[in-house]
């Protein structure tokens, strides 16, 4: 029986797990993280520059709230939602200041109370199911302030990159005993297509990690590492790396 990505995150085993092993102490994704966090301090502080206004945020998908807590401090009022409890009750750990609830924003309309200046929503849209992937990008179109508010997206397994093979591998290694590991993929034309189907149209684009993240767990590690910083950000490479970060404003 396979799971829905609204149930993944339910039970205190899979939160553990992200927390200490997803994200644990020099992790693939910590690496990662490490990169983009500054990238999307730097977004944050210039989008605050220009707005004269008070900033509100939504981190929509806001799991144990790696990225509402890096941002609440930058931002007027910050708000977090996520369908999992558990994951949020880490979250309410982290946040100083943030709003968290539980909920679906589909069948919960009411979750969401107003125009938001920034959204962010990470490491959701490429394991979700395909078929919710627009109905959400479109409800948050619908909150997203207009014409100057953001939407702040990634996508953290693009099929264009080194990580394919591995996960071609490991697909055909699982074909008779799915682990139930995430073996998801998505390109960058395709995410571009659907973010512009919802109403966003993309104006910054970033990319990190171009090399295998296999080599994280050679020797090779912090040749990989280093590799990869150097290659990180705003460059004409970017539909090749591992995660795409997209900076959006309403259509
Ligand atoms: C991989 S975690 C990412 C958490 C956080 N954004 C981060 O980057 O660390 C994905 C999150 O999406 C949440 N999620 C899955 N389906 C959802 C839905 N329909 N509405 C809101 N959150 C959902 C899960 O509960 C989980 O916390």
């Amino acid at each position: 029986m396979t799971t829905s990505y609204s149930e993944r995150f339910q039970d205190s085993t899979s939160v553990a797990d992200y927390e200490s092993k997803e994200y644990g102490e020099g992790s693939y994704a910590s690496c990662i993280w490490n990169r983009q966090r500054p990238v999307v301090e730097k977004i944050l502080a210039d989008f605050r520059q220009q707005h004269s206004r008070p900033i509100r945020l939504l981190d929509f998908a806001c799991g144990t709230g790696r990225v509402i807590s890096a941002l609440e401090n930058q931002v007027d009022t910050a708000e977090g939602i996520d369908i999992s409890e558990n994951m949020v009750a880490v979250a309410r750990g982290k946040c100083r200041a943030a709003q968290l609830r539980v909920g679906d924003i589909l069948s919960q309309p009411e979750l969401l109370q107003n125009k938001y200046d920034l959204i962010t929503a990470f490491r959701f849209l490429l394991n979700v199911e395909p078929e919710l992937r627009a109905k959400i990008l479109r409800r948050l179109r619908e909150v997203v302030s207009e014409p100057n508010g953001l939407l702040i997206v990634n996508v953290h397994g693009n099929s264009r990159s080194l990580r394919h093979p591995a996960i071609v591998w490991r697909r055909w290694r699982e074909r008779s005993q799915p682990s139930g590991a995430m073996l998801n993929e998505m390109s960058p034309v395709v995410t571009k297509q659907l973010l512009r189907a919802s109403g966003f149209k993309i104006v910054r684009q970033f990319g990190f990690g171009i090399l295998p993240p296999t080599l994280y767990r050679t020797p090779l590690r912090k040749l990989a590492a280093a590799a990869d910083g150097a290659l990180a950000g705003e460059h004409s490479w970017n539909d090749y790396a591992i995660d795409m970060l997209f900076v959006c404003r309403p259509l």
